[in-house]
């Protein structure tokens, strides 16, 4: 018999001033407007570049609001104290800046940037505009992940020594005629960026010595890119590893099994959620997870960014919290194109062919 320990709460904001602009009426920021109504949030303005998709997802989600193509005129009302991009890094910093520089706090969705200069100089940019800018990496309120870092920073499990993640789900169905489908990186940056913000977060201020990674292709996947990776992080003293199927059939589950010098934590259960953390240790406990990744991680997210605002302190999100696990992310893409082990103190951005020349 283990003890039921409660499911961690999420801060919510107690305010209704916050008017919220999302920008990119795509996948994701659907999404997070299904999200945000659920919710009651105050969306008062949706923006795509394509003024159908703005159309649309204002008539879908949020019916009294604004719709636009125009990025400027978003910038310009007075009525926006929140921008939230919702598009790809190859032109989200650019607008993140536009924003910052308009007075807005901002919601910057992953993979941050490209750089971890750009991502630092975007921090920079936003303290001393003082406003508040914060990184989607809402994986950190993932039920099975929230549930997860509430243990660990509990000291339940003492100091960590290892840690073993597994996911598989379809993600080449999911992206077949998405632009992310042709994105060599899918697997280690647009996806498993979650898994290496998370183990950044469960081992901070620790440096990983070195990142392994391989990456495939499995016979008959959906896209042209690999779905498959491996990767190895050793702390020194602790190693962690992360295994992406990610273009499994007729199946959505995952794992983890995180040992510490006082017990351990392991999940089983669906790969965007799970449904039971067991806590293996001297007094044996569990908790059931509440919820799944959509919506609950991205009102997760969003609201850590509402409170902070009200409080006037740094959402745990703050940009500079999101460049230990890019660090990571950078190395394991490096590592996977190179066939070497890569330290991530020695790693700049997003390795490219041609790189290592
Ligand atoms: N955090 C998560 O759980 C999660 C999940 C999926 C995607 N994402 C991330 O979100 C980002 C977007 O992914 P997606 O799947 O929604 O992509 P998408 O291609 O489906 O949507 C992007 C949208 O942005 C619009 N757009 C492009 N340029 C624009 C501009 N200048 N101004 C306004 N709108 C513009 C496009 O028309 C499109 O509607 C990616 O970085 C992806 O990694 C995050």
């Amino acid at each position: 018999m283990t003890v039921q320990l409660p499911f961690p709460r999420v801060e919510m904001p107690t305010s209704d001033a916050h008017g919220i602009a999302l920008v990119g009426c795509g996948g994701i920021g659907r999404l997070q407007l299904d999200a945000y109504r659920k919710v009651g949030w105050n969306v008062v303005v949706l923006c795509d570049a394509v003024i159908a998709s703005a159309e649309s997802a204002r008539d879908e989600y949020f019916p009294n609001a604004d719709a636009t193509d125009d990025f400027g005129a978003v910038l310009a009302r007075t009525d926006v104290t929140v921008v939230d991009l919702a598009v790809h890094t190859d032109i989200r910093p650019g607008m993140v800046r536009k924003a910052i520089l308009a007075g807005k706090h901002v919601m910057s969705q992953k993979p941050f940037v490209e750089t971890l200069a750009e991502g630092r100089a975007l921090a920079e940019l936003a303290e001393e505009h003082g406003v508040t800018l914060a990184v989607n990496q809402n994986g950190r309120w993932s039920p099975h992940f929230h549930a997860l870092r509430a243990i660990v920073e509990s000291g339940r499990l003492g100091q960590l020594v290892a840690a073993d993640f597994a996911a598989y789900w379809p993600h080449d169905i999911h992206t077949e005629h998405h632009r992310l489908g042709q994105d060599p990186n899918l697997v280690l940056y647009d996806y498993a960026i979650h898994w290496f913000d998370l183990v950044a977060c469960l081992f901070p201020e620790r440096e990983a010595v070195s990142v392994y990674a391989t990456t495939a292709r499995r016979r008959g996947q959906l896209v042209p890119v690999p779905t498959i990776a491996s990767v190895i992080i050793d702390f020194g003293d602790a190693q962690v590893s992360i295994l992406m199927r990610a273009s499994a059939r007729h199946e959505d589950t995952g794992s983890y099994h995180v040992v510490g010098t006082e017990g351990a934590a392991a999940l089983h259960g669906g790969a965007l959620g799970g449904q039971r953390v067991d806590i293996v240790a001297e007094e044996p406990a569990h908790i059931e997870t509440v919820g799944n990744w959509f919506p609950d991680a991205l009102i997760g997210s969003m609201a850590e960014l509402l409170r902070a605002i009200e409080d006037g302190t740094k959402p745990a999100t703050h940009p500079r919290s999101s460049l230990a696990g890019l660090a990571l992310c950078f190395a394991a893409i490096e590592s996977a194109a190179t066939g070497a082990p890569v330290v991530p103190a020695d790693v700049a951005g997003l390795y490219r062919e041609g790189d290592a020349d």
